[in-house]
This record gives C-alpha cells, sequence and structure tokens, in this order.
C-alpha cells in the first residue's frame, strides 16, 4: 500500500506516501479507499483527514501507470472521489507544498480542505493535450469562480495557495494553515472541529455560473482560439467549463467532461504531448550509464573562444550561478564577447525579465584571460573556436597541458570527429562533444557527443551539468552531424530538389509552415545564413563525389546572397526587419537553371513538399537508429523538437511516422525513389524502416 492509516484519538488520518509526489496509482488509490472503508467501520472515528506525506499532497495521475490497464483499474479515481464524497463521516483533505492534477480533484471531492501557504495548486492537464477528467473542470469552479477556474484549467499554470486564499468568497480552501509545519495539528483541530457538523458539504451542490453567460464564454472562446493553435485541449477545457456553468445537474456536466476527456485522449495531440513528455525525461537515462554513477565535481568552468557561441555557452553558466572564466586570443575579441553578453543581459533587464541586480551578480562571475594558465583549476572547459581541425588541436593540446587532472574537456564543435579531437590529448577519456544551438543561451537542445573513449562518469556528469542549465541534453555517437544536423542535410537536399521541379522557395516555406514548423528551409537558411551549408557542400562535393545536390543553393551564394545578415538571401529583407520579401532576381535565377538542365517546371502539391522534406528526415534517422548514433527513437524526436522547430503537436519526426503508419512512410519513399530528378538512393527505406513495417511494429 502507498497509502496509510492511522487513528489519533477519534481522527483517522490516510496518508498518501507514493514518492516523489504521491502519485495516485492503483496501490495509492487502493489504499485510500480501504482508508476510507475502515475509518467509517471503526465508531470511535468522527472525521477523516487526507494528506500527503514528503514533498507533496499528491502530484495527480502517476505517470509510471499512463497507457497501462493499472490506470482505469477500480478503484479509479472517479470511484475514489465518490468514496469520499459518499463517506458517513466529514472527510478533510490537508493539503501543503503541491496540489495538482487528480490530487486537487481528490481535494475536491473533500467535505472540507485546509492548505497550508506556499502550496502550488493547478490543473496542468492540459499540458498533455488533455482536460481534468475527475471532476476537475466542473468543482473548481463551483469553488474559485467560472473566469479563475477557466484561466486555471486552460493555462494548467499552478497558483499558490495563499493567493487564492486570499480572494473574497472564494471556497476552494476553508482555512489556511499559519504554516506547512503546524498543518498536520490544524487538520486534526479542524477535523474535530467539524466533525458533527450535517449535512456533510459537497463541492458538487454549490451554484455554478458567470454573471455575464454566454457572452463571456463568446469572448473566452475567442481568447483561447487565439493561443489554442494546433492543440484542441484548450477549447475542449473551456467547453467542459462552459457545461459546468449551463447544465443544471451536475452529474450533467461530469458526463461532457468524460466525453470530452475521452475525445482528447485519443487525439494525435495528446498523444504527441504524452510521447514527448516521457521523450524528455528518457533522454537524460544512457543505457550503460547507471543512474548512480559518480558524478565529477563541476564547480568551475571555462569557455574557449568567445564568439557567437562562446558567448552565449558561458551565459548558461552564469545564470546558473556558476563561475566562468573566457579564453580569447585577443583583448580586442575578449571585449567584443562581454560587450554582446551585456547588451543581451540588459534587454533582458529593460523587458523586465531580469533584475538589475541578477545581471550584475552574473556579470561579477564572470572572468577573462589571454593565457591558458588562468585555467588550471576549472572543472570543465568547453571550447568553441573556429571549426577547423588544426585550430582544434591547438587548442586541445594546450587544454592537455594545463587542465588539472580530472577536469572534463568539451568541443562545441558542429561537424568535426569528437574521437579525433581527443587524440589530441593524452586523456581521451575525458573529452566530450558538447554541442549547443544558436542562440547557446536561449535553445533548450544539447547534444552530448560521446566518444569511443568518453568515460561514464564524464558522461553522467555532463548529463547533470546540462540539467543544470537547464538544457534537454540527447546523447549522440560520433559521426558527421551528429543526429540533428545529420537529418537536417537530407532535409535541405530535398529542398533543392524542389526547387529544381518547380517549386519557389515561399510555397516550399508556407507548405511546412502550414505542416506547423516555425520556419520553413528558406527562411531558416536566410537566418543561419546560406554561406554555412555552401561551406559543408564544398567539403561533401570532395569527400562524396556521388552526392546529388540541388546548385540553386551554391548558385545564390554565387550572387552573394547570404541570407539576413546581408539584406538578402532567398528573400529580401528591409533593413534591420527579419519578414520575408519574394524577390524576382532569385525566381529568375531558379527558371534559368530549370532552362539549362531541360527541365520543366511541374506544378508539385503542398502534401508532396511536407511529405518529401519530413520523411528525408525519417528515412535518415532511421539509419542514425540503427548505426546506433542515437540510443533511442524517442531522442531523435527530442532533439527535433527542441532543437529544429519541429511542431510540437506532431511529436517529432518519428512519432509522427508512427501517427502515418510506417507502412504508408515506406510506401512514399518508394515512390519518390522513381523521381527521376530526385536521389533513388536516398530514398531506399532503411532496413530499420522495412523491418519494422515487415514486422507490423513501430519507431
Ligand atoms: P565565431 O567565429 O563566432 O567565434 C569563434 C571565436 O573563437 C572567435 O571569437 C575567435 O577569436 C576565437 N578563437 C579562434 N581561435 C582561437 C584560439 N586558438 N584560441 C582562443 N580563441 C580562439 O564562431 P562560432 O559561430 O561561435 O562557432 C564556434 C564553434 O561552435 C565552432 O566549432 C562551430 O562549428 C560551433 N557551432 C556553431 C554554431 C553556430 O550556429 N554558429 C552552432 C553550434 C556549434
Amino acid at each position: 500500500m502507498t497509502a496509510h492509516y492511522q487513528v489519533h484519538a477519534d481522527v483517522a488520518v490516510i496518508t498518501l506516501d507514493n514518492p516523489p509526489v504521491n502519485g495516485l496509482g492503483l496501490a495509492t488509490r487502493r489504499g485510500i479507499a480501504a482508508g476510507l472503508e475502515q475509518a467509517q467501520a471503526d465508531a470511535a472515528v468522527k472525521a477523516i483527514v487526507i494528506t500527503g506525506a514528503g514533498k507533496a499532497f499528491s502530484g495527480g495521475a502517476d505517470i509510471t501507470e499512463f497507457g497501462t490497464d493499472k490506470a482505469l483499474a477500480e478503484p479509479n479515481l472517479h470511484s475514489v472521489i465518490s468514496a469520499v464524497e459518499n463517506c458517513s463521516k466529514p472527510v478533510v483533505a490537508a493539503i501543503h507544498t503541491v496540489c495538482m492534477g487528480g490530487g486537487l480533484e481528490l481535494a475536491l471531492g473533500c467535505h472540507y480542505r485546509i492548505a497550508a501557504p506556499g502550496c502550488s495548486v493547478a490543473l496542468p492537464e492540459v499540458k498533455l493535450g488533455l482536460l481534468p477528467g475527475a471532476g476537475g473542470t466542473q468543482r473548481l469552479p463551483r469553488v474559485v469562480g467560472v473566469e479563475a477556474a477557466l484561466n486555471m484549467i486552460v493555462s494548467g499554470e499552478p497558483v499558490k495557495s495563499e493567493l487564492i486564499a486570499s480572494v473574497p468568497g472564494q471556497k476552494l480552501f476553508d482555512k489556511l494553515a499559519a504554516s506547512p509545519e503546524s498543518l498536520a495539528d490544524e487538520a486534526l483541530a479542524f477535523a474535530r472541529s467539524v466533525a458533527d457538523v450535517r449535512p456533510l458539504p459537497l463541492v458538487r451542490n454549490l451554484p455554478c455560473k458567470h454573471p455575464q453567460g454566454d457572452a463571456y464564454f463568446q469572448f473566452a472562446r475567442n481568447m483561447v482560439k487565439g493561443m489554442a493553435k494546433n492543440f484542441p485541449a484548450p477549447l475542449k477545457c473551456l467547453d467542459a467549463v462552459e457545461a459546468a456553468a449551463t447544465h443544471k445537474k451536475f452529474d450533467d456536466g461530469l458526463k461532457v467532461e468524460r466525453e470530452l476527456f475521452i475525445q482528447l485522449m485519443w487525439s494525435p495531440e495528446s498523444r504527441a504531448l504524452r510521447h514527448l513528455f516521457f521523450a524528455e525525461r528518457a533522454a537524460s537515462k544512457i543505457p550503460d550509464v547507471p543512474a548512480g554513477t559518480p558524478l565529477r565535481e563541476i564547480k568551475k568552468v571555462a569557455v574557449i573562444g568567445a564568439g557567437t557561441m562562446g558567448g552565449g555557452i558561458a551565459m548558461n553558466f552564469l545564470n546558473a550561478g556558476l563561475p566562468v572564466t573566457i579564453l580569447e586570443m585577443k583583448q580586442e575579441a575578449i571585449n567584443r564577447g562581454v560587450e554582446v553578453m551585456s547588451r543581451n543581459y540588459e534587454a533582458q533587464v529593460k523587458k523586465g525579465k531580469l533584475k538589475q541586480e541578477k545581471y550584475e551578480q552574473r556579470m561579477a562571475l564572470l572572468s577573462t584571460t589571454l593565457d591558458y594558465a588562468a585555467l588550471a583549476d576549472a572543472d570543465l572547459v568547453i571550447e568553441a573556436v573556429f571549426e577547423d581541425l588544426g585550430v582544434k588541436e591547438q587548442v586541445f593540446k594546450q587544454l592537455d597541458a594545463v587542465m588539472k587532472p580530472g577536469a572534463i574537456l568539451a568541443s562545441n564543435t558542429s561537424t568535426l570527429d569528437v574521437n579525433k579531437i581527443a587524440a589530441f590529448t593524452a586523456r581521451p577519456q575525458d573529452v566530450v562533444g558538447l554541442h549547443f544551438f544558436s542562440p547557446a543561451n536561449v535553445m533548450k537542445l544539447l547534444e552530448v557527443v560521446r566518444g569511443d573513449k568518453t568515460a561514464k562518469d564524464v558522461m553522467a556528469t555532463v548529463m547533470a551539468v546540462a540539467k543544470k542549465i537547464k538544457k534537454v541534453a540527447v546523447v549522440s555517437g560520433v559521426c558527421d552531424g551528429f543526429i540533428g544536423n545529420r537529418m537536417i542535410e537530407q532535409y535541405g537536399r530535398q529542398g533543392g530538389f524542389l526547387l529544381d521541379e518547380g517549386c519557389t522557395p515561399q510555397q516550399v516555406d508556407k507548405a511546412i509552415e502550414k505542416f506547423g514548423f516555425a520556419m520553413g528551409p528558406f527562411r531558416m537558411g536566410d537566418l543561419a545564413g546560406n554561406d554555412i551549408g555552401w561551406a559543408i557542400r564544398k567539403r561533401r562535393y570532395v569527400e562524396k563525389p556521388d552526392m546529388k545536390y540541388s546548385k540553386t543553393a551554391d548558385l545564390l551564394c554565387e550572387k552573394g546572397r547570404f541570407g539576413q545578415k546581408v539584406g538578402k538571401g532567398w528573400y529580401d529583407y528591409a533593413p534591420g526587419k527579419r519578414t520575408p520579401i519574394p524577390n524576382a532576381e532569385v525566381e529568375q535565377m531558379l527558371e534559368e537553371h530549370r532552362k539549362s538542365l531541360g527541365l520543366t517546371p511541374r506544378k508539385i502539391s503542398d502534401e508532396e513538399i511536407v511529405q518529401r522534406l519530413v520523411f528525408s528526415l525519417v528515412n535518415e534517422a532511421a539509419h542514425i537508429l540503427e548505426e546506433g548514433i542515437a540510443n533511442k527513437a524517442s531522442d531523435i524526436d527530442v532533439v527535433y523538437i527542441f532543437g529544429y522547430g519541429f511542431p510540437v503537436h506532431r511529436g517529432g519526426p518519428l512519432n509522427y511516422a508512427n501517427e502515418v503508419g510506417l507502412f504508408n512512410v515506406a510506401a512514399a519513399m518508394k515512390r519518390f525513389a522513381q523521381n527521376p530528378l530526385d536521389d533513388a538512393a536516398f530514398w531506399q527505406p532503411a532496413p530499420l524502416l522495412q523491418r519494422l513495417v515487415a514486422e507490423g511494429k513501430q519507431f
């Protein structure tokens, strides 16, 4: 049992005890039901208190039961709440620290609620594309009012107990305890004070309506529609709350809530969000690195290079309160780098996102140097110098000479071989790739590149460091481009072929943005700088002469159209503006190029554009998975969601492929392979994909 029963004189206390947050799993639900029965059967017991052990009243559903039979097994949460409501003796919820989701729904079923100050109260189901399905949408509006309840349910954001308690007329809390420490005693005393009060009050019996009625819901619907974007859940939350306010009988509203909940449960959007919820947590686990691996202590950090990446990387550590020393070749480079960082922080201060004193505290943790000797006591050094193996060699040899034993030596390289970089040192076990994404202080993704010799405790340590600086870390093996960029290269190649065959950049961008990408490939190229891809292709032409590319991007670069930084790329840009303006010169360039190849442009559907771009990611991902570059399919989805603007409601490229059906995905690839202007060899479904199709399995 993960709920304990104890009798304190005339009050029974049921304590949820299912760490970490007293999730309402089957064993806990059984424990509550059994406790209620026992208390009812005991004539000496006059009242019952339900509370939580440790760090929560309850965080809600037990996520480990998601998708299993246990989640719905009796007693399910509905039955437990009914048992509480129907209990012949008063049941008091004693709430502290965390009271969320099913935990709050359980509390709302109790006859009384007493809360400790500082408790986070929320119905966060919307964040998983769901709605509170155990009466939350029906009971919360009855105790905090329709508007406040709707805000909480649609946003899923927590509200502090003392704030709720301060609202006149609220009925969520019957009492606010003086402190978390006094909650247990105050709950017992409160339970005794109401032991004989009859009839027992029930939230379901309270009235529920908004003074403006329909007009309010019309207004709210417009607001929610605007923010819901690709997700159905926020509007369904609103429907459910509206049902609470318009149905005369509580149980009719509850029925509506149930129907809406089931609709959402089966929606691809909720499946995508639930997939990502688990995928993000699973990403930090490395199969052969046990959870308890001892970590190296990281107290001081060094960064080599104060350019675009170095400054952003340093900011992550300063934000987390770790001192950082930046090393550069010249004082001017240091000054430039530090100025960019200061401006960045100042902008945050201006926008009210950062307090002036916090900014000062962070900058005070920063030191700079031109001398490697100053890095000797750093525990972790991250190199972010020019992307050139010769330069990296110089840097790593010097680091090897000065860094203390056991220090972790990391490279932010985006394309170079981490094993070669490790071999520049006499301590390859301490070398790892930490591939940040630009802007490094903003982007959540961190690819952790594991070299052949990288020690397990180094892996465990950098994963913990990633968490500390609030990154989502995914482990990648060593290969050109690692997980993310290796896949994006195929996506970019398809973009080029689509132009050759008749698309305009704006048509391609529009189609994939409608699918949900934050930005299409050509707008993305203009933002990142088209010269970067050009440099990579030039290398490819030598390394892989058989690889087929469209020449359009090279022609664009030959015209100096490098992107936003020069005001022109695939599109034109007004000075200081980021709005893409289609350009006639580019369209003419594309037409001439097609003519020179003897190609007649054809009309390409948005569906074909999206499939070719997305399935190119999927096929490369299947190769990556099979080669063991990625540990699991969900890691690849995490990379694409947090690093490449893949639409969240689709759950990442491999989740999307599963949704489409792998048979259909492979069939489309075989069709694309028939197109003489495309790359037939690339479109052979990867062996792993073929196997999964044959076995009727998913990624
Ligand atoms: P950058 O050119 O903006 O900055 C490089 C900095 O390193 C310059 O300030 C330069 O003075 C300094 N530097 C060069 N050689 C040095 C040496 N021997 N010792 C000390 N400092 C030295 O380059 P950026 O864009 O910051 O790239 C740095 C690294 O990060 C590269 O490996 C790049 O591939 C990688 N990267 C870049 C991304 C981007 O979007 N820019 C994204 C992810 C990784």
